[in-house]
């Protein structure tokens, strides 16, 4: 698909995906630096508290407290993860797909698979972020819409290109012809393309109703 009808304002969807990123980075960095530190400081105070002579409804409250604090901390955590998973700066693009993959899978109804015949390069910070929003948001609609039992996710390299990656699901698929008719194409499928599009890489998508749907970033050498 690449076909897909250019957004309205290309130049500015591009500023506000850009900007929404650096937000995001700074959010998720406040989050982990900032709440998440402090809540470790409460919840190291919160473990001194225990007391031996409490009664049977102090102990009640003060397990409930300590189980409230240990899943605020498992949730700030997750919501720092999706903002900007720290994999992605500290390790790069493969091994953060790598954890997304891993996240996404539920046993038994669901595999997604990772596969990648790269050398772990590094592209630059915000060639990481936008392949892996492109994977994240395709993901995404894999899980809302496809009803599939299985997804790859490929990261590749070869003489010709610098990197491909493709996200291929077995469910459902649609029509691309009837989408691209109704004339607005959701901003999803528009904004993996100008994400594509801001690296210099192409974008290509196909989908077979019945047969799955298929999304391929190239970046050429
Ligand atoms: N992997 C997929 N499998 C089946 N249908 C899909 C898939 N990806 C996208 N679609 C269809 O394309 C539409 C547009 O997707 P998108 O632009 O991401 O918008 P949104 O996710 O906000 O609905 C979806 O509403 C869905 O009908
Ligand atoms: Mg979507």
């Amino acid at each position: 698909m690449s076909d897909l009808p250019e957004s309205t304002d290309p130049i500015r969807t591009a500023a506000l995906l850009e900007g929404q990123e650096e937000e995001r980075q700074r959010l998720a960095r406040e989050l982990h630096d900032g709440i998440g530190q402090l809540l470790m400081g409460i919840r190291w105070h919160i473990d001194q508290l225990a007391d031996a002579s409490f009664t049977e409804r102090q102990r009640n409250s003060y397990q409930e407290l300590q189980q409230l604090i240990l899943e605020t901390i498992a949730t700030t955590r997750q919501v720092a993860f999706d903002l900007m998973p720290s994999v992605l700066s500290d390790f790069g693009l493969e091994a953060a797909l790598r954890l997304l993959c891993e996240r996404v899978t539920r046993p038994g109804s669901l595999t997604v698979d990772f596969q990648s015949n790269g050398k772990n390069q590094r592209l630059p910070e915000t060639a990481e972020i936008q392949l892996y929003r492109i994977t994240q948001e395709a993901l995404t609609n894999a899980l809302k819409y496809a009803q599939a039992s299985r997804i790859e996710v490929h990261l590749s390299e070869t003489d010709l290109y610098q990197l491909v990656l493709r996200i291929v699901d077995d469910g459902i698929g649609f029509s691309v012809e009837e989408l691209t008719r109704r004339a607005q194409v959701q901003s999803g499928l528009r904004n993996m393309k100008l994400r594509a599009e801001l690296l210099g890489g192409r974008f290509h998508m196909e989908s077979v109703p019945g047969q799955g749907t298929s999304i391929e970033v190239s970046l050429s050498r």
